[in-house]
C-alpha cells in the first residue's frame, strides 16, 4: 500500500515537472510570432466572393433534381405567404400579412430566375430575405419552381395541396 502511494506520488511529482517543461516550450513559441500582414486594398474574403458568384447568372443546371428540390423549399419557405399555386393566398395572409402579388401577373412573370435569386437573398419591400436560410443553390431550385409554376399558369392549384396538374 505504501509502496502504492509513493509510486502515485512520484507520477504525480513528474506530471508536475513535464507540465513546466510544456509551459516554456509554448512561451518559446510566442517569441517567434510574427504580427499579421495588413490586407491589401481591393482584396476580397474568399468567401464573400464564392458567394457573390454563386448568386450570378445562369446558375445551376435545371434538372428535375433541382426542381423538386425547389418545389420542396419553396413549400417550406414561401408557401406560407404565398401559396402553392403563388397566387399571394398563402396561411398567414389569412392571418392578416399583407397579401403579396401573385406570380401569375404580367411584371412577375416577366421577373428572370436571377431576380427571384436577388428577392429571396434581399428580400423586397413588405418580404424579408432568406439568405440566411436558403443556401444559394436552393435559391435558384426556388426560382426555377416559381418559373416552373408560372409557366404552368393559374390552372387548379389551390393553397391545399396539389399544384402539379
Ligand atoms: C412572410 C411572407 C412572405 C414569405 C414567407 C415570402 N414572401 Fe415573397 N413576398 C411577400 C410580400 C408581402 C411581397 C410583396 C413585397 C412588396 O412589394 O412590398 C413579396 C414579393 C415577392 C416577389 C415579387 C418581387 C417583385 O419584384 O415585386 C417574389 C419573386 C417573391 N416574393 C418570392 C418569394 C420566394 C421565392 C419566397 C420563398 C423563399 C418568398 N417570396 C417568401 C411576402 C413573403
Amino acid at each position: 500500500m505504501r509502496l502504492a502511494l509513493a509510486l502515485i506520488a512520484a507520477g504525480l511529482l513528474a506530471a508536475c515537472d513535464s507540465g513546466t517543461e510544456e509551459r516554456d516550450a509554448v512561451a518559446s513559441t510566442r517569441t517567434v510570432q510574427r504580427p499579421y500582414l495588413p490586407i491589401p486594398p481591393g482584396v476580397v474574403p474568399q468567401g464573400a466572393a464564392a458567394r457573390e458568384a454563386a448568386l450570378a447568372p445562369p446558375g445551376p443546371e435545371v434538372t428535375r433534381e433541382l426542381l423538386a428540390r425547389g418545389e420542396e423549399r419553396f413549400r417550406a419557405f414561401c408557401t406560407p405567404c404565398h401559396g402553392a399555386g403563388g397566387r399571394g393566398d398563402g396561411t398567414i395572409v389569412s392571418r392578416g400579412f399583407p397579401p403579396p402579388p401573385s406570380y401569375h401577373e404580367e411584371r412577375l412573370r416577366s421577373l428572370a430566375p436571377a431576380q427571384i435569386v436577388q428577392v429571396i437573398t434581399h428580400g423586397k419591400g413588405r418580404m424579408f430575405p432568406y439568405a440566411d436560410r436558403v443556401p444559394p443553390k436552393e435559391r435558384w431550385a426556388i426560382a426555377h419552381y416559381v418559373k416552373d409554376l408560372q409557366a404552368r399558369g393559374t390552372g387548379a392549384a389551390t393553397d391545399q395541396g396539389a399544384a402539379r396538374p
